[in-house]
């Protein structure tokens, strides 16, 4: 019988800067996704790539005097490296500059002017280059993009014109037809009320630009990048002319990307679709923004953390476990490196860690590090009981691509095991020769629990789940366990000798400042100050978004601040203790009314508080996080 299918996508990324934790945001759910179909069985197909025929990308290589092509390989040659450090297990990588994607595009661009959705005309209106956005006077807001806000270039050019209003009502017939077509519903309801708006005809190719897929026949012109982009999700699997793989695969499973393009998956993918007479995706879902002290993370704003450094400091298990786990698929989150300690230190080591440290300790001590023989007579079904229960609750969310309730569901089992422990209490039991049975009994639900957890955990986490099998003796290859194996309670076979390893994940301490010298205070009466002194001095918390070293200057840093919605520069003096990558997103104090003044050729507006001792300086930061521009008093 044939496997089902499940084909799964993550938006092609523009190259236009190196990639961020939010792109691995949606590469590790993606990944995920597919990973835990494998595990039930499925045969499942997993794409992503990059997008590099945008404006910007070609205005990124100019700006690097490099041509597109080459920046654009730059930039790919780093993704790969970062998706392995990730362990996303894609079957294929389309970068749209490859010959099977550019010859399949003018094929579709051919198609639909053939059947006369594609028209020539003439646009005059605007254009927002970072989102790659064509934009009507009237839907500008105040003069800007109304999705990000940022300035938009007058265009007016002839173009080709792509017939939306035609479809407008087969397409909102479409999504009342099929409830989970746009998900989560509130993104539904916001594409059914944009759509009921009126679809206008759009452009779908400019003729200012180079970079691009020619237009057949009309080569002064090249196709639109989203038009272009949109359609690997099929040239990928090689339509036209659509062999094994198409017939295989389309139409998708889930195409996951971020709310903010789910506009053009939701109406011009499915209207691309609709015009060539293929069906449309089962599934497109927006996942809300990972946020950096408030502001979503973009390349084009520079606000951003590198997953590299992450992986490499916090290892691959913590980092995807925070990006799954920390917060609800739909909804926008915050990133904060305190936020992925304290997820490591709960979860993975005084959870998980701990249960793996412990489970053996015991059976080590009170089973000869053997797994030990169960009895049926002396179990109380505590642990089998749960774990059923939690197999059908991780399925059930990943229906819903709940992958937060999934993590979630798997470790509230392990903290049931953890109280297991504690209230069976293995080292009481093991003092009466009376209760060996139930001793046994107890110590292998302990060991089974774990062995199924380690099951169910394999497709979030690529590392320690095979330790765990491995320190539970078990010697098969956890990458070929199945569904039934994380479902199905008792497979653990008695007998086993366990082999006691590292401690999977160390709580991470942070770090006690070193004792040094202490600088005396004045004691001078006379130099104390009065409060209104004091307060005339406006004190105010701001987040750093961009840092650079000022080129000739050792020791300085320029910093950009937004203070209660304001951006400032700041020069400061701490280049010599701050790498500029680590100010990014940091919640700073500064003197706000500080009178500007220049240093070396640039304007500061303000200072940044920071402590000073022997060992360097420690700039100051909030306990908590804080709306940006707050009081310091
Ligand atoms: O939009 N939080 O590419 P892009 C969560 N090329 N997800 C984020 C994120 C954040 N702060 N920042 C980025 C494009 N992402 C087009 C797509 S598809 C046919 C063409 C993720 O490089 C999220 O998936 O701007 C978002 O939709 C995508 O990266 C945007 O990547
Ligand atoms: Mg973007």
């Amino acid at each position: 019988m044939a496997r089902p299918r499940y084909y799964v996508t993550t938006p092609i990324y523009y190259p236009s800067a190196d990639l961020h934790i939010g792109h691995a945001y949606t590469t590790v759910a993606a990944d995920a996704i597919t990973r835990f179909r494998r595990l039930q069985g499925y045969d499942a197909y997993f794409v992503t790539g990059t997008d590099e025929h945008s404006q910007k990308v070609e205005r990124s290589a100019a700006e690097q005097g490099m041509g597109p092509q080459q920046f654009v390989d730059g930039i790919v040659a780093k993704i790969v490296p970062l998706w392995r450090a990730l362990h996303i297990a894609y079957d294929d990588f389309i970068r749209t500059t490859e010959p099977r994607h550019v010859h399949a595009v003018g094929e579709i661009f051919k198609r639909i002017q053939a059947n006369g959705d594609i028209y020539l005309g003439e646009y005059a209106g605007w254009y927002c280059t970072p989102c790659e956005t064509f934009w009507l006077e009237r839907q500008l807001d105040a003069g800007k993009c109304p999705d990000c806000k940022r300035q938009v270039e007058l265009v007016r050019e002839e173009s080709y014109f792509f017939k939306l209003s035609k479809y407008q009502q087969r397409l909102l017939d479409h999504i009342a037809a099929h409830p989970d077509f746009i998900q989560p519903a509130s993104r539904r309801n916001e594409m059914v009320s944009f759509i009921k708006q009126g679809l206008e005809d759009i452009c779908v190719s400019r003729t200012k630009l180079n970079w691009g897929i020619p237009v057949p026949g009309d080569p002064k012109h090249v196709i639109y990048v989203w038009f272009d982009a949109l359609a690997n999700y099929i040239t990928v699997l090689g339509w036209p002319p659509g062999g094994d793989l198409f017939q295989r695969y389309w139409p998708a499973d889930v195409h996951l990307m971020g709310k903010e393009i789910v506009r053009f998956h939701a109406v011009i993918w499915p209207i691309i679709l609709m015009a060539l007479g293929l069906p449309l995706p089962k599934r497109v879902y927006g996942h809300g923004w990972l946020n950096l002290a408030g502001e979503k993370m973009s390349k084009s704003r520079g606000n951003v953390i590198d997953p590299i450094k992450l992986v490499e400091q916090y290892g691959v298990d913590a980092v995807r476990h925070f990006l799954l786990r920390e917060v609800p698929f739909g909804a926008d989150g915050d990133y904060s490196e305190e936020a992925l300690i304290r997820r490591i230190n709960v979860d993975l080591a005084n959870d998980l860690g701990n249960l793996v440290h412990r489970t053996l300790a015991v059976l080590e001590r009170f089973a000869g590090g053997r797994i030990p023989e169960p009895s049926a007579a002396a179990d109380d079904g505590q642990l089998s009981r749960q774990l059923a229960a939690t197999a059908d609750q991780v399925a059930a969310a990943m229906d819903n691509l709940a992958l937060q309730d999934a993590t979630g569901a798997i470790f509230r089992l392990v903290g049931a095991a953890n109280k297991y422990i504690d209230r069976e209490a293995p080292w009481d039991l093991a003092k009466d020769p009376g209760r060996r049975e139930r001793l046994h009994t107890v110590l292998y639900n302990l060991a089974e629990t774990l062995r199924a957890v380690a099951v169910m955990l394999s497709p979030f986490l690529p590392e320690a789940p095979a330790r765990i099998w491995q320190q539970l003796g078990l010697t098969a290859d956890i990458a070929e366990a199945t569904w039934r194996d994380a479902a199905t309670w008792g497979l653990l076979e008695p007998g086993l000798a366990i082999q006691r390893g590292s401690p999977l994940f160390p709580r991470i301490e942070i770090e006690a400042p070193k004792a040094v010298a202490q600088t005396a205070l004045p004691e001078a009466a006379g130099a104390l100050l009065d409060i209104e002194a004091f307060r005339q001095v406006d004190l105010r918390t701001a987040v750093v978004v961009e840092a650079e070293r000022v080129q000739g200057a050792d020791k300085l840093l320029r910093l950009q601040v937004t203070l209660a919605g304001e951006e400032r520069q700041i020069v400061a003096g701490i280049a010599e203790h701050y790498r500029p990558e680590d100010l990014i997103g940091k919640s700073v104090v500064v003197v706000a009314n500080l009178k500007p003044a220049k240093i070396r050729g640039l304007e500061s507006r303000g200072m940044l508080l920071a402590a000073s001792d022997a060992t360097g300086l420690a700039v100051l930061t909030p306990d908590r996080p804080v709306v940006s521009g707050s009081e310091v008093k």
